[in-house]
């Protein structure tokens, strides 16, 4: 007996099965980054293709890697919100018809809520048995669509303390990898030519503040960064090493300034609401230099997902439907797409 997951919300068509333990059978996730790469971001009228040119075949990818009959399935969670509006509805409209031909229940999950529970899978496995011990904790969800600080004071109760007030981070990562000339997705490109830094205090990029709150903004700092390359980079008349240098120690500032903000308000949140650990998930969770700072600097526990299920994935919506499931939640039936966050 297993939980089907399906996630379509961006660029990933994603399916996940886990059983009624938590644990996960089979995970396949079909990337679109070939796809968008050229133009430097997601095109949505792309990406909802892609979707359904994937979808079916990624599902019975899906079924073949978990070694169970689609008979297996006692519930199907799909991916309602927030997100892409057309590539949403490719997996809603998937699942109802198969949560139809196959007779189970449909459970609408918000997809902050799968990155949040893919922090707890450990081993393969989702960690279910958690107690109060474990709560309240401090969730800092960091994705290209996304950049929150959620309370989490159980399983499946949320509330949003503070979030981003323009650009998120991972969309900072990649339109500043766009304007220094590198790839799609920018994030693991700024990672890796960050690590190739000739001098760390050459360049330090602003942090915004904003007066000490739970907001966020990043807008500044993109903008910084895209002074500093015009300055540094387009201006002179580099060559190849000092070029890639340059890039590299600019690569670096900005890590080390978006570090600094989502650390100091993370721990300043973590403190006031007396939380037990800190949970980081979403696509920029990734981050090796953002990983690392955080665990050596911190003096709570701080929990990232392993790094397969830090990206967009069916076994994390898989994760939170069974959560659902097994409270015997009211199922959704006339589940519709609701691309705004409404949950928190
Ligand atoms: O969670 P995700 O797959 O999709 C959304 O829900 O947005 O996150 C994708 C984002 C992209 O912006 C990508 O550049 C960023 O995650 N990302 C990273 C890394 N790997 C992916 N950002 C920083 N460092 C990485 N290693
Ligand atoms: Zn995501």
């Amino acid at each position: 007996m297993a939980i089907l997951g399906i996630e379509t919300s961006c660029d990933e068509t994603a399916c996940g099965i886990i059983n009624l333990d938590g644990k996960v059978l089979g995970n396949v996730v079909a990337s679109q980054i070939n796809t968008h790469a050229p133009y430097g971001g997601i095109i949505p009228e792309l990406a909802s293709r892609a979707h359904l040119i994937n979808i079916y075949k990624v599902y019975k990818q899906t079924l073949q890697e978990s070694k169970i009959s689609s008979k297996e399935i006692k519930a199907i969670a799909v991916t309602y919100g927030p997100g892409l509006a057309g590539s949403l509805l490719v997996g809603i409209n998937f699942a109802k018809g198969l949560s139809m031909s196959l007779d189970v229940p449909l459970i609408g999950v918000n997809h902050l809520e799968g990155h949040i529970m893919a922090a707890l899978i450990r081993d393969n496995k989702l960690i279910l048995d958690l107690d109060n011990s474990f709560f309240p904790s401090l969730c800092l969800l960091i994705s290209g669509g996304h950049t929150e600080l959620i309370l989490m004071k159980s399983y499946d109760k949320f509330s949003l303390i503070g979030q981003t007030r323009d650009d998120a981070v991972g969309e900072a990562y990649d339109k500043v990898s766009r304007l220094l000339g590198l790839g799609y997705p920018g994030g693991p490109i700024i990672e890796k030519m960050a690590k190739n830094f000739s001098n760390k205090n050459r360049y330090v990029l602003p942090r915004a503040w904003l007066n000490d709150s739970y907001e966020f903004s990043f807008s500044g700092l993109k903008t910084a960064t895209m002074n500093l390359t015009n300055k540094e980079l387009f201006s002179n008349n580099l060559n190849k090493v000092e070029t890639q240098k340059t890039i590299s120690d600019i690569s670096y500032a900005f890590q080390e300034s978006v570090f600094d903000v989502l650390f100091s308000k993370t721990t300043n949140a973590a403190t006031e609401f007396s939380c037990k650990n800190i949970l980081i998930s979403g696509g920029v969770a990734a981050n090796g230099f953002l990983r690392e700072n955080f665990l050596s600097k911190s003096s709570f526990k701080v929990i990232f997902p392993e790094k397969q299920f830090c990206t967009d994935n069916g076994i994390m919506i898989a994760s939170r439907g069974l959560i659902d499931y097994l409270k015997n939640k009211k199922l959704d039936e006339n589940l519709e797409v609701t691309p705004q966050l409404n949950i928190l």
